[in-house]
Parts: structure tokens; C-alpha cells; sequence
């Protein structure tokens, strides 16, 4: 069964919003039962927090629910759990090199690749950002399930 894990910083604004439009995707094409799909933080300042109400609120309204996911920090044992572990931007990607284990068998990789794009972080801006970062996230997703196409049995 593939496996995905998303990773922002705090794991409650973009990562959350990624693990829910992935699992929306992968629904969509029948494919639930196929994959494990989660999310996690580098930082440690809100394990065990709801997302970000902002996040909860542009998902909700465009139909999705995430707030029943609760924040963790990416532990080392993500790096051999998960097939695919997709950073939402380029900091948070250097931080997972930083810290996979040289034993790692999961694939690090920007989750907005083609082109190369962070999704950028919009915990200090105003909702506006949630809007954008929620569109951006949306389309990465069916984007990162078709590009996975060689897992579809
Ligand atoms: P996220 O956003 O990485 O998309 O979850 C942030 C959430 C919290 C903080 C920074 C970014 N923070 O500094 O607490």
C-alpha cells in the first residue's frame, strides 16, 4: 500500500489541508483502500492541536472536513514508514534532509514540483492567504495522484 505523508512547519495550516485534499483525490478515484496518507510537522509548537481554525473553515467550505485531524511532528521513523514524503515548501524540505536518517527509505520530495513551487505559509497573513494556499494545495493533489499513476492496480 503506498504511503504519503505531508509536512509543513506546524503542521496545522498547509500539511492539514494537504493530508485532506489527497485523501478527497484519492476517494474520488476509488482508490481509499490503496493508500495511507497522513501529515506531520517539522516543529513541535502544536502536537496534539486541531488545525488552524482558518484552514478548517476554507476546507469547510468548499466541503471538505479536517478537523479531526490533530498536529504531530515528523518522528524518525516516518523516514522508513512512508513510501513518499512530500514537504510543502523548500525550507521544510531541506529540514527533512537535514534529519533523515541515513538509512531512509522513504522518498523526500516538494510536494509542488512541476513547476517547482512552494506552498507558502499563511499562519501570520489574513485569510486571503488560506484561500490561495487551499487552491494551490487542491490542484497539487490530483496533480501528485496522477503522477502516482504506476500505484493504480
Ligand atoms: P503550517 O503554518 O506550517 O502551514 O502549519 C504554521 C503554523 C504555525 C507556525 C508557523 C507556520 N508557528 O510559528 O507556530
Amino acid at each position: 500500500m503506498p504511503s504519503v505523508l505531508f509536512v509543513c512547519l506546524g503542521n496545522i495550516c498547509r500539511s492539514p489541508l494537504a493530508e485532506g485534499l489527497f485523501r478527497h483525490a484519492v476517494e474520488t478515484a476509488g482508490l481509499a483502500a490503496c493508500f495511507e496518507i497522513a501529515s506531520a510537522g517539522t516543529g513541535d509548537w502544536h502536537i496534539g492541536d486541531p488545525p488552524d481554525p482558518r484552514s478548517v473553515d476554507i476546507a469547510r467550505k468548499y466541503g471538505l472536513d479536517i478537523g479531526g485531524q490533530r498536529a504531530r511532528q515528523v518522528q524518525t521513523e516516518d523516514f522508513h514508514r512512508f513510501d513518499l514524503i512530500c514537504a510543502m515548501d523548500r525550507t521544510n524540505l531541506t529540514t527533512l534532509q537535514d534529519r533523515a536518517p541515513v538509512s531512509a527509505t522513504a522518498e523526500l520530495r516538494l510536494f509542488l514540483r512541476d513547476p517547482l513551487q512552494d506552498v507558502p505559509d499563511p499562519y501570520f497573513g489574513g485569510p486571503d492567504g488560506f484561500e490561495h494556499v487551499y487552491r494551490m494545495v487542491a490542484a497539487g493533489a490530483f496533480k501528485l495522484l496522477d503522477g502516482l499513476h504506476p500505484f493504480r492496480t
